[in-house]
């Protein structure tokens, strides 16, 4: 596809948004990063030039709601908001944003592929009884975006992170988590954590990625470690101890030590 024009079309909607207000730029330049790292994995899978390119260009889309979400919400917590992903493909499959686009050289079932892919990136599972194609390309957008995650997430002071007063402090983080730490498992966004909760949340997420490229690109970019060393940095003795296993089990999982 002609990877230019989609940037520009891309680039002349998110114009119509604050790029100098920080959140703006971040999921400008988080967007970037998601269809190189799509793309990367494409290319691992030796998918055909042609899945290659669709690989990028849902990269490109998958969040296109964040900008709309954050001007009607002031947001990006989708519990306090509305569900970005569905936004996302509602902007470009119902308002039919998705138009603009020249999709020369992507593969002919890109459409419904990529409405698939964008609806499911940010849920716990992917839809069951997708047919393996499907699947495929779910994965693949799922791995692309919580690999950039894990850095957007370590560039964030540890101090700086959300407001989590309203959450009862506690003296190590509760078993629920560290069952999901044990088994391998993202923890389910459905409750309330603690700052350190939400740390060992964010490791938990590389317990799900499905690609050996994924798991590679999420080990040689060190932001995972960089996530633990900035929870360690606040952490009780007992924390310590929960940050360990979180570590031995990661090292498990990407079958190479993390730190
Ligand atoms: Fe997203």
């Amino acid at each position: 596809m002609n990877r230019e024009s989609a940037i520009n079309i891309f680039k002349s909607y998110t114009d119509n948004y604050d790029s100098s207000e920080p959140k703006v730029a971040l999921k400008i330049e988080h967007s970037f990063k998601v269809c190189e790292i799509a793309e990367e994995i494409a290319k691992s899978l030796d998918l055909p030039d042609e899945d290659v390119e669709l690989a990028w260009f849902m990269g490109l889309l998958h969040d296109i709601g964040r900008f709309e979400q954050l001007r009607r919400y002031g947001t990006f917590f989708d519990a306090k908001s509305i569900d970005h992903a569905e936004l996302s493909a509602d902007i470009l499959f119902v308002d039919d944003f998705i138009k603009n686009f020249d999709v020369t050289g992507l593969p002919k079932d890109w459409h419904s592929l990529t409405e698939l892919a964008i609806r499911a990136h940010n849920k716990l599972n992917i839809p069951e009884n997708l047919t393996q194609r499907e699947v495929l390309f779910a994965n693949l957008l799922r791995d692309a975006d919580k690999v950039d995650i894990f850095r957007v997430i370590a560039e964030i002071p540890y101090k700086d992170r959300a407001n989590f007063k309203n959450v009862p402090q506690r003296e190590e983080a509760r078993e629920e988590i560290m069952q999901c730490v044990k088994e391998h498992r993202c923890v389910p966004r459905t409750f309330e954590r603690t700052k350190f909760e939400t740390s060992l949340s964010h490791g938990c997420m590389a317990f799900e990625l499905v690609y050996p490229k994924s798991k590679e690109l999420a080990l040689a970019q060190g932001f995972l470690r960089k996530i633990i060393q900035n929870a360690r940095l606040e952490a009780n003795e007992k924390e310590c101890l929960q940050l360990d296993l979180l570590e031995e089990e990661l090292s498990k999982s990407l079958h190479k030590k993390i730190s």
